[in-house]
């Protein structure tokens, strides 16, 4: 069976596989650990395991390499990128700074190395607004990528911040029209989204969190039956790890195509072959991670 080879493969290679909550349900559960960004990013960093294969998208894998650069680190399918990582270069955020002289960088952890090496700090999902909050109220903020993250988070902590228009098409497909619809279907049930969706379909919701704070959420709360509006591969560890209790996707749109990459047989023939290893030069290595050092230091 492919998930006895790959464990096989693990122990004589020593290395540890690492996967995000969006990763199909099989990778999910042949790998050592699974979670969400914030945590993933944390497990990478106590690895004292030769390799980290990190099954999930590139930035994901490139964090990884930058917080534990002496360990090798594969990623079973190099193309599995995020396309709103994509929708800010360095070279744009730098124009952005130079208008903004005085203003703090901030990117969401989707975002390239070389972004995260132009920034004064990073945040994820789940830590967005403990590590925005540390920022005094006149400080002024340009938040690249996600104008949804950075929206949601300007909104709590009452500031407002320059934001990059950048969003994940995954989560667009997600509307407030199917949230109604989710609820008619499902009534009583609470809805929980992912604060990457758009403004109406955040207000729409009861509770926006990371995938990691649902999967808490899932766990802690009374509710039998709950409502997840963010990528459908998460509903295997919610339905895994709550057997009494029901999860109904608010969209079966909700499917992101780059995470969906990893699979058994690439992840397989990554652990065989040792391919393909992740590489990020060593100028821009110590520059990001000053920006996720600092991140990770506020908790
Ligand atoms: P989390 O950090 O909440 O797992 O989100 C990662 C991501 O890519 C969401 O689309
Ligand atoms: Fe990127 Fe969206 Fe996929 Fe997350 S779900 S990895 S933000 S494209």
């Amino acid at each position: 069976m492919l998930s006895a080879e790959i464990r096989d493969l693990a122990a004589r290679r020593h290395a540890v596989i690492l996967a995000h909550n969006y990763c199909r349900g099989e990778v999910q559960d042949v790998a050592d650990f699974t979670g969400d960004s914030l945590e993933l990013a944390r497990k990478a960093v106590e690895v004292k395991a030769d390799v980290i294969v990190f099954c999930g998208v590139y930035f994901m894998a490139e964090t990884a390499k930058i917080l534990n650069p002496s360990r090798m680190v594969l990623i079973p399918d190099p193309s599995a990128g995020c396309p709103m990582a994509d929708m800010v270069t360095a070279e744009q955020l730098r124009e952005l700074k130079a208008r903004h002289p005085g203003a703090k960088a901030v990117c969401y952890v989707n975002s390239t190395a070389e972004v995260k090496a132009e920034c004064d700090i990073c945040v994820t999902s789940g830590n967005a607004e403990k590590v925005m909050a540390t920022f005094p109220s006149e400080q002024e903020i340009l938040f690249v990528p996600d104008q949804h993250l950075g929206g949601h988070i300007a909104g709590m902590l009452g500031r407002e911040y320059t934001l990059w228009p950048g969003y994940c098409p995954t989560h667009a497909a997600l509307t407030a029209r199917a949230i109604d619809e989710a609820r008619r279907l499902h009534p009583g049930a609470p809805v929980l989204v992912h604060p990457e969706c758009a403004r109406d379909v955040r207000e729409a919701a009861d509770e926006r969190l990371s995938t990691g704070g649902m999967c808490r959420y899932a766990r802690e709360s009374s509710a039998k039956e709950i409502v997840v509006g963010t990528e459908t591969g998460i509903l295997h560890r919610l339905r895994k790890e709550n057997p009494g209790k029901s999860f109904y996707p608010a969209s079966e749109r909700l499917v992101c195509p780059n995470m969906k990459k990893n699979t058994l047989e690439n992840l397989r023939d990554s652990l065989r072959e040792m391919k393909t290893e992740v590489v990020v030069p060593d100028a821009i290595a110590e520059h990001a991670r000053r920006a996720i050092s600092a991140m990770l230091a506020v908790g």
